[in-house]
């Protein structure tokens, strides 16, 4: 079975209202059309790579190619993992949880989108904490990071409300024109101070973090877990 080749497609978060999960082929599809009835209002770019400007259906194609682009040169020192989030079973949004180094860094970022009509609900906030929740309780991070541009409000207050405190800003290029990002970060002291939202991890191979708890040796293939044998798969 294919999961048996690519574990993390049993993988599953669950908070109060959302799952968030590797997608089926037309569950992706149905996050590409969601993409293409729109992300946010065309006179901001909240993406450092503009995505969202491309016509509708080129925006939900480059949904698709990105998905298996990701899933295609995952590698244990470079993965980005796009967990699509679901809603009472329909797909409102993408999640992703992203890392190089894992191993020897323990940090991860972040980055989300919502279709229009799923914003400001809430659900931005729950499925930031969920994959806060699988870095830190799940693959025992040490730090987290996110970035929001200026004119972006939402995504900075999702932020600030889990415990993420200002990294500094970057100055970048986006639509021909410099724009600052916030950058933020949350440590795992942090994260503990702040949590607020239930969620359980399904199907995560046990981790490094509970045979440490328990006082065993974890060597140096510590915090790869599935994450690595995905990799291999
Ligand atoms: C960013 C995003 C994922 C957040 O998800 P969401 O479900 O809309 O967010 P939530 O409802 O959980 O929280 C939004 C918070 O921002 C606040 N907010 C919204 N607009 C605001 C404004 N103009 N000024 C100040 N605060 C604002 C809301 O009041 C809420 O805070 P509260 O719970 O304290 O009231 C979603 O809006 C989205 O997909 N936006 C477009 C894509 C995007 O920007 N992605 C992130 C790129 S960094």
């Amino acid at each position: 079975m294919l999961i048996d080749h690519w574990p993390l497609l049993g993988l599953r978060l669950n908070t109060p209202r959302l799952e968030l999960r590797l997608p089926s082929g037309e569950e992706l599809a149905e996050l590409a059309d969601l993409a293409a009835v729109g992300v946010h209002e065309p006179d901001r770019m909240p993406f450092s790579v503009p995505w969202t400007d491309l016509p509708p259906t080129e925006r939900a194609r480059s949904v698709v190619q990105h998905h298996w682009l990701r899933l295609g040169n995952w590698a244990p020192d470079d993965w980005a993992l796009n967990l699509a989030v679901f809603e009472q079973g329909r797909i409102v949004g993408l999640q992703t949880i992203a890392a190089r180094n894992y191993a020897a860094v323990r940090e991860v970022s972040t980055g989300s989108w919502l279709g229009l009509r799923h914003q400001g609900r809430g659900i931005g906030t729950e499925m930031r904490a969920a994959v806060l929740h699988l870095a830190f309780a799940g693959l025992d991070a040490a730090e987290a990071t996110s970035g929001a541009f200026i004119d972006n409000p939402s995504s900075f207050r999702v932020s600030t409300k889990l415990g993420y405190e200002p990294d500094g800003v970057e100055r970048l290029v986006v639509r021909d024109r410099v724009t600052v990002l916030r950058r933020l970060r949350i440590s795992r002291a942090r994260w503990e101070a702040h949590r607020n939202t239930e969620v359980s991890i399904s199907n995560l191979t046990p981790l490094p973090a509970a045979a440490r708890a328990a006082g065993q040796d974890t060597g140096s293939v510590r915090h790869s877990g599935p994450f690595a044998a995905a990799a291999r798969g």
